[in-house]
């Protein structure tokens, strides 16, 4: 078997000078990871969880502090020219080119950065617009489009070299539901057109995470703390019951006492300020413990809107592998 990406206790050390105080950051703690060629892979993780720089070194964009990584058998050291060549990577949120040109003017260039010739270059433009339906916005400059055209270009302009492995780095990031919707549709898309097309993607929202991939690793604090099917991770949390509980707003500091509760193994939660709501998700370690959970609540001066079983999903994964939802620190 030949993998698209292999590292092997890749790490990532960051040193920064903070108000006259050196302050230090794994970013990557020797992480492991083997990823198959044509598979779509994601790397889940929460804000600073160590994402962007993982990208960042596959792409040879960044030095590790230690250990190896190879791209398709090269190595991310010493074979950077043979990786660029066969690899792209688009950032979400990032702006594709330059504002004052047009959509095919943009592409144009970067084609030309690529070295494509022009012909190639044409066609494959045409078609890509095509793909990333932005076809009726070919001679529309840049900064007249919205993020979610934008972040099409984006994707556009990273396929451009017909890449054999495409990095997308939240790719979805802040997007309205359809052009999100849209932008997962090119990458299955993408992936299937062509035998041995890898995608790397990295997310922070779990059903994005859920739908696409054949496989996804959760990281946190730098550490890969699970790799496998959505399937199979979903098996992992089997030992304890999820619920979905909406009470009435209370605070972090009444949060974190109902998280004390004996018999919590996770909780996560979301706050609807407009509607003075928070919604609570908890992993439990039997069903028995939720009359407790329930007392508490209303000891701590709140009220029980709905409660219901959920089943397994990647979110209930991650709390009860991290112990906190991705959005709560
Ligand atoms: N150039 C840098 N200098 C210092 N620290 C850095 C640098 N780049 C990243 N870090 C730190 O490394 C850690 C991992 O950052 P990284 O950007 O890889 O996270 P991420 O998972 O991509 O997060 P996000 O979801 O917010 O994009 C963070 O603590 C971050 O502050
Ligand atoms: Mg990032």
């Amino acid at each position: 078997m030949s993998f698209s990406i292999e590292t092997y206790n890749l790490t990532r050390i960051f040193k920064s000078k903070q108000s006259g105080r050196i302050n230090i950051v794994k970013a990557l703690d020797n992480v492991n990871l083997k990823v198959s060629k044509g598979e779509l892979f994601g790397l889940l993780g929460p804000n600073g969880a160590g994402k962007t720089t993982l990208i960042k070194i596959l792409c040879t964009l960044l030095f590790p502090t230690s250990g190896k990584a190879y791209v398709n058998g090269y190595d991310i050291l010493k074979d950077t020219s043979k990786i660029r060549e066969i690899i792209n990577v688009a950032s979400g949120g990032e702006t594709p080119g330059y504002g004052i040109l047009t959509v095919k003017e943009n592409l144009w260039f970067f084609s030309q950065l690529y070295g494509i010739p022009n012909r190639i270059a044409k066609e494959r433009i045409n078609k890509l617009l095509e793909i990333v339906d932005l076809k009726d916005k070919t001679n529309e400059r840049l900064n007249k489009l919205s993020s979610g055209m934008k972040q099409k270009l984006n994707i556009a302009r990273s396929l451009l070299n017909d890449p054999q492995i495409l990095f997308l780095d939240e790719p979805t990031l802040g997007l309205d539901v359809i052009s999100a919707h849209q932008i997962r549709e090119y990458i299955k898309f993408w992936i299937k057109e062509k035998e041995n097309r890898t995608v790397f993607l990295t997310t922070h929202y779990m059903a994005e995470a859920e739908e696409l991939c054949d496989r996804v690793a959760i990281i946190d604090e730098g550490k890969i703390v699970a790799c496998d099917t959505p399937e199979n991770l979903k098996k992992m949390v089997s030992k304890g019951s999820s619920f979905e509980i909406e009470i009435a707003y209370i605070n972090d500091e009444k949060i974190n006492l109902l998280k004390s509760l004996k018999g919590i193994m996770a909780l996560s939660f979301n706050h609807k300020i407009d509607e003075n709501l928070t919604i609570i998700k908890i992993i439990v370690e039997n069903e028995s413990i939720i009359s407790d959970v329930i007392s508490m609540i209303l000891s701590l001066k709140s009220k029980v809107i709905s409660l219901k079983k959920i089943e397994p999903t990647l979110e209930t994964v991650f709390m009860s592998l991290v112990g906190k939802g991705l959005e709560n620190d």
